[in-house]
């Protein structure tokens, strides 16, 4: 029987499922290990269930001798060093499109929650600070008829445009590849060149895979361009934005707000973040509903009966 490590808690299903099929090690403490680690458990291993936050570097990957299939409960894999396990012989997969919907979910309830002050109106509430109705409190900036500007528009970005759809919004999107007309009427959206994307926006959301090619591409210039009443939201991968960046334009008011669920470094976002009053943190909850994280853990067991029974698995990373 292969063995296997289930790096993250996952929900008691899916272990009984990985138990008929392997012997199986599972973190269900769910303590965060460092690399030394990670390798250490994965030194006698044939196949992971690994997460989007273990670091998966060379140094764990080249001592994980006997590994053959490594399967992330994610989308996005830029935790993993793809050379390493290329060169190692290691199969990797990912759990695309079971998320999409959902972390298209949470990228309007941000955009939403951020044109309106949801958030601190709340707060202030509950705080006993309520006196009064006012004429001119809460003031918030309407998202119907709006600017929606998607800086790369594959699924989950699709998925946005279709939500904006019931808000009557404009939206634009630029992509290095436009998308073919059907898609563009299907998503009611209209390819743009960047500056374009940038300088109309109401609401900005970078829907991009991180790589270190897209490291910081929204970062002070980009910025610039924004309107003052421009709101980013991002739920994509830290990395993407430049947070220092970022935080200067927000403390500095030069546009009006953003929504992030995910961070540069994170869970140690940048300090600043913290004490300024137009930003809205989550802490990378893209893809959390009970629903999705099951689909994505079984897609990613699924790939790893695939891999280690030598047959293609469904979801491989193309590498
Ligand atoms: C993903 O799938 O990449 C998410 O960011 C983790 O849930």
């Amino acid at each position: 029987m292969h063995k296997i490590l289930v790096t993250r808690r996952v929900f008691d299903e899916v272990l009984e499922r990985l138990g008929r099929h392997f012997a199986v090690e599972a973190n269900q403490e769910d303590r965060i290990w460092t690399a030394e680690e990670l390798a250490q458990h994965l030194a006698d291993k044939d196949g992971a269930l690994s997460s989007a936050v273990d670091p998966l570097d060379a140094s764990v990957i080249e001592r994980a001798s006997r590994l053959r299939a490594l399967c992330t409960i994610a989308v996005g894999y830029n935790n993993i060093d793809l050379a390493a396990c290329k060169r190692a012989g290691i199969v990797v997969t990912n759990t695309p499109e079971v998320l999409d919907e959902t972390t298209a979910d949470l990228a309007f309830a941000l955009l939403l929650a951020s044109a309106r002050a949801i958030v601190p109106a709340e707060r202030w509430l509950r705080e006993g600070r309520w006196r009064a109705w006012k004429f001119d409190a809460w003031l918030g900036a309407d998202v119907h008829h709006a600017t929606l500007s998607i800086l790369g528009m594959g699924r989950i970005g699709q998925a946005i445009a279709r939500r904006a759809a019931g808000f009557s919004m404009r939206v634009l999107y630029h992509n290095r590849n436009r998308c073919d007309a059907a898609l563009e009427r299907r998503c009611n959206a209209t390819w743009v060149e960047r500056e374009t994307l940038f300088a109309e926006a109401d609401f900005l959301l970078p829907m991009l895979p991180y790589s270190a090619a897209v490291h910081h591409i929204i970062g002070a210039p980009e910025l610039a361009l924004l309107k003052p009443t421009a709101r980013l939201v991002n739920v994509a991968r830290g990395g993407i934005v430049d947070d220092a960046a970022l935080i200067a334009a927000l403390q500095e008011r030069r546009i009006a707000g953003a929504a992030l669920d995910v961070f540069e470094n994170e869970p140690a976002l940048d300090p600043r973040f913290l004490a300024l009053d137009n930003v809205l943190l989550t802490p990378h909850i893209g893809s959390a509903s009970q629903a999705t994280r099951l689909k994505m853990a079984m897609l990613a067991v699924d790939n790893l009966i695939a891999v280690l029974g030598g047959q293609a698995p469904p979801s491989p990373v193309r590498f």
